[in-house]
């Protein structure tokens, strides 16, 4: 059988490794009796309800019901949006809809969200990268030098996992150059907690610009898979052509449709404001620590941080059943650990066992 397999396994695919998602990490974990602090999740488990009774009959491509509230949100026109198995099925719709599998490429900003360059890969379209510069601003000249070799652009503000939102001038910039040739797709995933500076607004401007948004991250719904891909009519028609016929499960459209109903709205606004707070409060903890470097900047739900002994207290916080995630494979960020921010008791515990760790460095310095 596996001889069948690695004969039939599409050649783009064989050194291809999987995202290593946090939950593939640490498969088969527990929320109740572990801290996860490393997807950059929401703390909060909101209450919703679901109607069973049309569980018969297939969805709606597109539910009306989150497609109006989510437009209204996001302040576009309903045939600018499209709404999809979460920001990474956006990703992907993307790069099926405007990639030519061996032949097209992408151009990517790491150090940046890893969905990008996977889902390339796995659709057998190339991967173009231009590094941020060491302030984590685009490095402009080396992205405007890939005009006419690349389809898609990926820029994501707030960065993951940089914290970092993309200037606007810089942006512009980007937008303008490759108005004739590729489409600009800024990752808004973290929008809610930097929400000034949002592209969705300027959809009419730049007839090449995407955004993608999320429910998974501010709204506290990883777990619905909901996602949104906001752009011109034409370009959102065209993902159309791609999207699968029923994308959004039922239960889904009902949930999303409550967490965008003005109540749901309320709720998203104040838990932004209360994980500010615990920003805030972490940021300067942290920072207190020997060695202890904040990186980059802090416009999403995480902190960034770098420390020579990264890996020891990396171990030692899982071993005390606090997950937080390794970034240091992602060039630039030698080092470096990124936590998500939690509630306070959550944040009290992974500062109270950090404590524990440096004091016990401390005979050895
Ligand atoms: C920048 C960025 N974009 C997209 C996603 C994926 O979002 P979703 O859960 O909607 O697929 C993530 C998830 O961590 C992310 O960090």
């Amino acid at each position: 059988m596996s001889e069948l397999v690695d004969k039939l396994v599409c050649e783009n695919l064989k050194a291809l490794k999987p995202y290593e998602s946090a939950r593939r990490i640490f498969a088969g974990g527990d929320s109740d009796s572990e801290i996860w602090l490393n997807a950059n999740e929401s703390p909060f488990a909101n209450d919703y309800s679901v109607d069973s009774s049309h569980f018969n009959r297939y969805p709606d491509c597109q539910p009306p019901s989150v497609v109006g509230p989510y437009a209204a949100y996001a302040g576009v026109q309903e045939d600018q949006l499209i709404v999809t198995r979460g920001a990474d099925e956006g990703i992907e719709l993307l790069i099926r809809t405007f990639c030519t599998p061996g032949k097209d490429s992408i151009l990517i900003c790491p150090p940046t969200y890893g969905m990008y360059a996977i889902s390339a890969e796995t659709c057998n379209v190339g991967v173009n990268k231009a590094i941020l510069n060491d302030d984590f601003s685009l490095d402009i000249a080396t992205i405007k030098s890939f005009k006419d070799k690349v389809n898609l652009v990926f820029i994501c503000s707030p960065n993951n996992p940089t914290g970092t939102s993309v200037d606007k001038a810089q942006l512009s910039e980007v937008l303008e150059h490759f108005a004739d040739s590729a489409l600009v797709v800024v990752d808004e995933a973290y929008i809610e907690f930097d929400a000034a500076n949002t592209w969705a607004t300027e959809l009419a401007q730049y007839p090449n610009l995407v955004v993608l948004r999320t429910l998974s991250k501010a709204f506290a719904l990883a777990g619905i898979r909901c996602g949104f891909t906001l752009a011109n009519s034409e370009v959102i028609q065209s993902i159309m052509k791609v999207i699968a016929p029923y994308p959004m499960p039922e239960p889904v459209a009902q949930i999303a449709a409550q967490a965008l109903s003005p109540k749901g709205l309320a709720l998203m606004a104040e838990q932004v404001a209360y994980l500010h707070t615990q920003k805030e409060a972490l940021k300067q903890q942290l920072a207190m620590f020997p060695e202890v470097t904040l990186v980059g900047d802090d416009k999403a739900n995480f902190i960034l941080f770098r420390h020579p002994l990264k890996q020891a207290l990396m171990d030692y916080l899982v071993v005390n059943s606090v997950l937080i995630r390794d970034q240091s494979k992602q060039i630039n960020l030698e080092n470096c650990l990124r936590i998500t921010l939690g509630n306070q008791q959550q944040n009290e515990k992974l500062l109270s066992l950090m404590t524990e760790f440096f004091a016990q460095q401390e005979p050895l310095a």
